[in-house]
């Protein structure tokens, strides 16, 4: 069974093929970092302007790639949400139209926990039951994943999400949208600061986080300074850190406390070297898994991925999206 993949809930347009017997087919993706760039974060219109353009030369080009034809697919699964309203109805009313036209399958599939498994990807020693830490630029959570259709939240953030400081701390400094890989390059200049940032919640007797104080402990210290190439490097350093210590020490009691040494961490913010290289030094006894780089930040494989786990669930043929967290799972 063949699965097409269809992700457009932010700024990213992403497809995927995959193969129920032989695994990832391919992938293509369109980024509209450019476009966004100069406004330092997403402008909706634009987001969905750019989606409607990409959407079809995108599908012709992993076809054409794939050597495959429309008749060949049996599910095509799309994000439903979370995600921008604009950019979400132009990757539904893609796919439903797709999919009605042709006579397919279509199923909804729900960003969050298609990140969660994006790691199952490539890692085929990843089966639940494990921790997932995801990390985007919208969500901080904390979950136990049973199976692929039963988890529990168990920590999030009751602020800002980790990826959202990143790139605000980064705006603050000049630096380019997204903020996470620019702050990430700067820290990777210095191997120390003179600053000591606070770690919020990081002795929390619980498993959420809170990073919006952090953000506004770095910002005034921002404000305070006449920047220069050095202090944002040692800034980029101590804040990157900070956050790291965080998540690494609320998804390693997490898997402690529920006794799986099994950890997923998912959701752009996985593709920071610091947090992969750390997580893997710093948890002994409990094995680590990351999705593979291309597939931390929003992509196409992980619809058509989690479609292909969801494929025997019953079709909800509307042409409903949830712009905010789907209730029934998060
Ligand atoms: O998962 P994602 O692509 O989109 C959402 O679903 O939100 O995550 C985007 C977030 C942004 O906040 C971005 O700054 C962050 O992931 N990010 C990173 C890195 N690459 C992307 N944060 C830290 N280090 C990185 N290398
Ligand atoms: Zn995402």
């Amino acid at each position: 069974m063949i699965i097409l993949g269809i992700e457009s809930s932010c700024d990213e347009t992403g497809m995927a093929l995959y193969d129920s017997d032989v695994g990832l087919l391919g992938h293509v993706l369109s980024s509209q970092t450019k476009i966004h760039n100069k406004y330092g974060g997403v402008v909706p219109e634009l987001a969905s302007r750019d989606h409607v353009k990409k959407l079809v030369p995108l599908l012709d080009s992993l076809l054409v790639e794939q050597k495959l034809s429309l008749d060949e697919i049996s599910l095509i699964a799309f994000t439903n949400g979370p995600g921008l309203l604009g950019p979400l109805l132009t990757g539904a009313a893609f796919a439903k139209t797709l999919a009605w036209v042709n006579n397919i399958r279509s199923i909804e599939i729900d960003h969050l926990e298609a990140h969660i498994f994006s790691a199952m990807i490539s890692e085929k020693n990843l089966q639940p039951p494990f921790i997932s830490l995801l990390v985007s630029g919208g969500h901080t959570l904390v979950s136990k994943i049973d199976q692929h259709n039963s988890y529990e939240i168990i920590g999030k953030s009751l602020d800002d999400s980790a990826g959202e400081v990143f790139d605000k701390v980064a705006r603050k400094m000049g630096l380019k949208y997204p903020g996470g890989p620019e702050i990430s390059m700067a820290a990777e200049k210095t191997k120390n600061s003179r600053y000591k940032f606070p770690r919020p919640m990081l002795n929390s007797n619980d498993l959420n986080f809170s990073f919006s104080g952090l953000k506004t402990h770095v910002v005034r210290e921002i404000e305070r300074i006449k920047l220069d190439d050095k202090l944002i490097s040692e800034i980029s350093y101590d804040f990157q850190e900070a956050i790291i210590d965080i998540l690494i020490h609320k998804s390693i009691t997490a898997a402690k406390m529920f006794d799986v040494p099994r950890i997923a961490v998912s959701g752009g913010v996985s593709a920071n070297t610091r947090l992969r290289e750390r997580f893997k030094n710093e948890s002994p006894g409990i094995d680590v898994f990351f999705p593979s780089l291309e597939f931390s930040t929003d992509n196409g494989a992980m619809i058509a991925y989690l479609g292909y786990l969801k494929s025997n669930e019953t079709t909800i043929n509307n042409l409903k999206i949830q712009p905010s967290p789907t209730s029934s799972v998060f």
